[in-house]
């Protein structure tokens, strides 16, 4: 395994200055990053929350205000770590008059590739993004979700070690959502790196090896899928009361969340401690423990933990 990551942010920030007269948004603030390669990140966040400005830093589409990212170990802005870079846009924008075949053409040309290699990975790119069949036809009668998995082809065209997909799910049904979780799975076991940026929480959560949380341009958690889940487990556990043992007061003082239903009490308890404590309760005789459930928080849920947090 090479130990030079794919990706590596060292306090990474961008303020954006509109004009003299406007407030400068700081759109990424003090980033670190480190993506090992071969590895798939999800980069998640809401809207505005310095997505799309991180990857234009990656891509030296931007320049950082602050701090720098290297790829493959060399600062971003070298033009030589374009070539092993594939970049789908949030928007991709073609020219509506080219075919599909003649676009992965221009574009495997940019890379200087010869005109076999053009034609075979063209084919092989087309089948593998379902749009075997479509080579000939022009792009303005393509749909938004036909143009996004031909913007996926064009930016693997030059076999790329580094592919940077910013909302790749943008506008693709479930069929083309699956497809393109299946593409990833491929460039991954062909041991290339993925950085990928998204808002459908489920689809990252399936996609990727780890998962960085960005909220108002910091990293506000990072991590593998596991650690950002398990850090935040807790225990539904069903009990009934005995003997008019007052359960709801301890709840209140605990600040345990509970409900109520035909006797029937569903708490949420939020760590071992507070479970022994619940344990202790049943060997005592004032409750009776009727089920005891681990549950993990979904990515989702975790998520606007994190960010509610911050707004906090
Ligand atoms: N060229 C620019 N000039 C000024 N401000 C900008 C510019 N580009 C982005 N911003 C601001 O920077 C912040 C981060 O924007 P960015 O596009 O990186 O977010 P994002 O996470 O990609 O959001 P989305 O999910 O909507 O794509 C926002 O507040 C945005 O208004
Ligand atoms: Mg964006």
């Amino acid at each position: 395994m090479n130990s030079t990551p794919a990706i590596r942010t060292e306090a990474l920030t961008k303020i954006y200055r509109p004009g003299l007269f406007e407030k400068p948004t700081t759109a990424v603030s003090n980033l670190d990053i480190e993506i090992p390669e071969g590895e798939v990140f999800g980069f998640i966040g809401l809207n505005g929350a310095g997505k799309t400005t991180t990857i234009k830093l990656l891509l030296d589409h931007a320049r950082p205000t602050n701090g720098r990212a290297l790829l493959f170990g060399e600062d971003a802005r070298n033009p030589r770590t374009r070539a092993r870079v594939g970049y789908l846009p949030d928007l991709p924008h073609f020219h509506q008059f080219l075919s599909a075949g003649e676009l992965l053409d221009y574009a495997g040309k940019l890379f200087g590739l010869s005109y076999n290699v053009r034609r075979e990975r063209s084919e092989k790119l087309l089948k593998s993004v379902g749009l075997e069949g479509h080579e000939r036809e022009r792009l303005r009668n393509f749909s938004r979700g036909m143009l996004q998995r031909l913007g996926l082809a064009q930016a693997l065209i030059n076999e790329p070690a580094l592919v940077i997909l910013d909302e790749p799910l943008g506008g693709l049904d479930p069929i083309g959502r699956a497809d393109l979780r299946e593409i990833i799975s491929g460039l991954k076991s062909e041991g290339r790196t993925v950085f990928f940026s998204s808002h459908i929480l489920d689809d990252a959560q399936r996609i990727a090896d780890r998962i960085g949380i960005i909220h108002q341009g910091r990293m506000i958690a990072c991590g593998k899928m596991d650690e950002l889940l398990t850090k935040r487990q807790d225990w539904e556990v069903e009990l009934e009361a005995v003997d008019g043992f007052d359960i709801l007061k301890i709840c209140r003082e605990m600040e345990w969340q509970a409900n109520l239903k035909e006797n029937l009490f569903t708490v949420s308890v939020p760590d071992e401690e507070a479970l022994r404590q619940v344990y202790t309760f049943a060997s005592e005789g004032k409750i009776r423990l009727l089920s005891v459930e681990q549950r993990r928080l979904s990515l989702e849920e975790a998520f606007l933990k994190e960010v509610d947090q911050w707004r906090a």
